[in-house]
């Protein structure tokens, strides 16, 4: 099964830690044939192409760090950019992670998850 990643922290890849979790969770994810691709949202000139593989891909993981217990605001302007997906096929995941040790702090992302699934 091929996954589309994206990776919306503000940091470039060699200073995220987000990207060193997601280094480890490809290899093992594509251990058995699975495929990834991942798109770097602070990559901000690409964004048209990455709207494109996001209406084209099914299979979708969002991974990110909390920011002031919620959600990086690159990853917010970009969510608002997309159009609403027709295909109801698609399937969205989210990685999050965070620097502090209150597990209540994640809350208030895993609320905004439910809101960001597509609708039928
Ligand atoms: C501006 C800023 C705000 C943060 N806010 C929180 C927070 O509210 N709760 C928390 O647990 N960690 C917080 N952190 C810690 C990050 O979630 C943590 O360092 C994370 O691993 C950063 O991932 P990245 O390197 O991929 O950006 C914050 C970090 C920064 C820089």
């Amino acid at each position: 099964m091929h996954l589309l990643i994206v990776s919306c922290t503000p940091r470039a890849k060699e200073k995220s830690n987000t990207d060193k979790i997601l280094d480890e969770l490809k290899k093992g994810y594509e251990y058995n044939g699975n495929t990834t691709e991942t798109l770097y949202l602070y990559k901000r000139n690409e964004w048209e192409s990455m709207r494109e593989k996001f209406y084209e891909n099914d299979n979708i993981l969002f991974a990110l760090p909390l920011y002031v217990e919620c959600i990086p605001g690159i990853m917010a302007e970009f969510l608002e950019t997309l159009k609403p997906k027709q295909n109801c096929n698609t399937k969205i995941g989210f990685l999050l992670q965070s620097g502090f040790a209150e597990a209540s702090q994640l809350r208030c992302c895993e609320s905004y998850y439910y809101e960001t699934q597509p609708s039928g």
